[in-house]
């Protein structure tokens, strides 16, 4: 069971940007905390993180075959990217959003996620744990 980690722009800033939000761990240190918690699940993963919308988008297409299912956080592309839903309707893996903090109770603007419709579902607002029950929902989906 492969799933692919897709983090989009900023993302690589955790630890660095905006603490009181996101937390003071970085992210190195959550990759390699994921990694731990995938073999634990008995899941492979691949980590990917680009501040670019077309590698993100490379990136879903090109886990079509390749991976079973797929983890996206896609960062502030999640509030406007039609292209990044597209993609994700385009290859239909069985696809969990994750924000690490809840973008309900943030900035109007944060409050719409263009992208979660194209997911079988999103889970924000409880930081990096949010990766690990993502795993854990497409585990039990199955993948
Ligand atoms: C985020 C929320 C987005 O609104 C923001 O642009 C991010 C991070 C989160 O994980 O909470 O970059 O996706």
């Amino acid at each position: 069971m492969k799933v692919l980690v897709i983090n989009g722009p900023n993302l690589n800033m955790l630890g660095i940007r905006e603490k009181n939000i996101y937390g003071k761990e970085s992210y190195k240190s959550i990759c390699d905390n994921l990694q731990e918690v995938s073999k634990n699940l008995g899941l492979e993963i691949e980590i990917k993180q680009s501040n670019i919308e077309g590698e993100i988008i490379n990136y879903i297409q090109e886990a079509l075959g390749s991976f079973d299912g797929i983890v996206i956080n896609p960062g502030a592309y999640t509030h406007y990217s039609i292209a990044i839903y597209d993609a994700l309707k385009a290859v239909n893996l069985p696809t969990v959003e994750v924000h690490l903090s809840n973008i309900h109770s943030r900035e109007e603007f944060r409050r719409v996620s263009v992208t979660a419709p194209a997911c079988i579902g999103q889970i924000c607002g409880f930081g990096a744990y949010g990766y690990t029950m993502a795993l854990m929902a497409l585990k039990e989906n199955n993948v």
